[in-house]
């Protein structure tokens, strides 16, 4: 069987786990042979230009250093000042620094030449995320014919914000030098067939001249899930129980609203927090009776408009204090820091509503984990933001606007009233659906998917000595983004 080699910025061993796509991937590793490859975590003035190995919690990890100057222009810079904003179609929050991409380019490079020679033939290779989309290119470059995915963590940008992002066409290109690429969302899929018309004005006989050929490439949604039964019994377990203990000496009879996210601008906080004070405003007599907890780990905090949106919501949430706070009640608790899993999931159990309400997500695992975690005889209410990927998977959560603080702060009040009967029926639809997304089914899909791809990535490789068969100098996108395969 095929070695797996997963390559992400992270490794597991860059410190917590505290996003998706870590705790995912770990666990589809340790599942399979192989290793994961990327960044260590450290940065020196001559990094090795190989990669050393190290066992990590019964994972092979290959890892390599960055230069200060590399890592702030590929991951502070392109990645995070450009693409994530821009993805999440948040322009007005990018910095545009033209020297970012000749760095966010040279850090692939660093990955490919680190990875090529531990490469075997055989070996399937999945790329994660924004951070590496040009890695593909280069290890083709470098005479890779394995076959190559891509995953796609976040959303994908409908085609103007595309437009407007430096080098989106060569980041295109790049992505057509994989053999699959997968996307959380079918919203995502629409988004790149909308890139893909555009990018195909007409020429002068009329015909759409070509520019990028994915005629090699197949884009597909595979919506990414967590693992709802561990949570289950996760947030059962005596270290959940201990939080929830703690928790309910502090909160008596108040029903519980949580939140848990990244401290990212993307995740819709203070548009939370003002919806909480419009459920407060609007009906007093839920005050002293319910309590918001918001936990949030502060992220990528070496750029300002994450500095901004912390200050922001600090305000905000002193502002919402000073309004409802009597000496003996407050309505609500910010958590600027990480629980362990455990923590969560017993809060989770405990929340009578969950608030997953980010303004635009790839998928949010929170809200899946909320749902693996709740008590089926008595579940709460997930309250979702119509513009995470989840949405489309979870019909039975109260999908709200969550830029309509009015709509969000109805549907905390709907959850905190909902009959018993309407909740287990809704938590019901959520937990199938969840169980349908699980991760494991996630990641199966993906390599199945990406193995049996094998006979059209040796017939390429076989005609052009390892060479992909891309336009490059022309662009064509077809309207769909599934093309045949071509014939073995
Ligand atoms: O959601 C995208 C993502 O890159 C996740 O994959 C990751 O876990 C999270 O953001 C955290 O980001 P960073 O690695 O920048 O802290």
């Amino acid at each position: 069987m095929s070695r797996l080699v997963i390559v992400s910025n992270r490794t597991p061993s860059t410190g917590p786990a505290a996003g998706g796509l870590a705790v995912a991937l770990r666990k589809t590793l340790a599942e399979r042979d192989g290793f994961w490859f990327g960044w260590s975590g450290k940065l020196s003035e001559q990094p090795p230009r190989e990669a050393r190995f190290e066992e990590v919690d019964g994972l092979t990890v290959g890892k390599i250093d960055l230069t200060r100057q590399d890592h702030h222009a590929y991951y502070a810079g392109f990645s995070n000042s450009i693409l994530w904003p821009a993805f999440h179609l948040r322009l007005d929050l990018t910095t545009f620094d033209g020297q970012w991409y000749e760095g966010y380019r040279r850090v692939n490079t660093r990955f490919a030449e680190a990875l090529r020679p531990h490469l075997k033939p055989d070996d399937v290779i999945w790329v994660h995320d924004y951070h590496l989309i040009p890695l593909a290119a280069e290890l083709r470059r470098l005479g890779a014919r394995n076959r190559i995915g891509f995953y796609l963590h976040i959303p994908f940008p409908v085609a103007d914000t595309l437009f407007a992002i430096p080098h989106h066409l060569e980041l295109m290109r790049d992505l057509s030098h994989y053999d699959l690429v997968g996307m959380q969302a079918q919203r995502d899929i629409v988004a790149f067939n909308e890139f893909a018309d555009h990018q195909a004005p007409l020429s002068l006989s009329g015909d759409p001249l070509k520019a990028v050929d994915f005629s090699k490439t197949i884009v597909e949604a595979f919506p990414i899930g967590s693992d709802p039964d561990a949570f289950a019994r996760l947030a059962v377990s005596p270290a959940a129980n201990k939080m929830v203990r703690r928790m309910q000496r502090a909160m008596d009879e108040q029903r519980l609203i949580l939140g848990v996210d990244r401290l990212d601008y993307s995740k819709g906080l203070p548009q939370r927090v003002e919806a909480y004070e419009k459920l407060l405003a609007n009906n007093p007599q839920l005050r002293r009776g319910v309590h918001l907890l918001q936990i949030a780990p502060p992220s990528r905090d070496t750029i300002k408009e994450y500095q901004h949106h912390s200050d922001q919501l600090d305000a905000m949430c002193g502002h919402v204090m000073g309004r409802f706070a009597e000496p003996d009640w407050q309505p609500l608790t910010y958590v600027k820091r990480a629980y362990g899993q455990p923590s969560l999931a017993g809060l989770y159990r405990m929340a009578r509503i969950g608030l997953v309400t980010p303004l635009r997500d790839g998928m949010n695992l929170v809200a899946h984990e909320y749902v693996g975690s709740q008590n089926p005889e008595d579940p709460g209410v997930l309250v979702l933001s119509r513009f995470a990927g989840a949405a489309e998977i979870f019909e039975d959560a109260l999908q709200v606007n969550p830029f309509d603080t009015d709509e969000t702060a109805e549907a905390m009040r709907m959850g905190l009233s909902m009959p018993l009967e309407e909740r287990r029926a809704r938590w019901e639809g959520l937990m199938r659906a969840a169980r349908t997304h699980s991760v494991d089914n996630w990641a199966a899909r993906f390599l199945d998917r990406l193995g049996a791809m094998a006979g059209r990535a040796r017939q390429r490789n076989a005609s052009k000595g390892g060479m992909p068969t891309i336009a490059r100098d022309v662009l064509h996108l077809g309207s769909g983004t599934e093309q045949p395969s071509a014939p073995a």
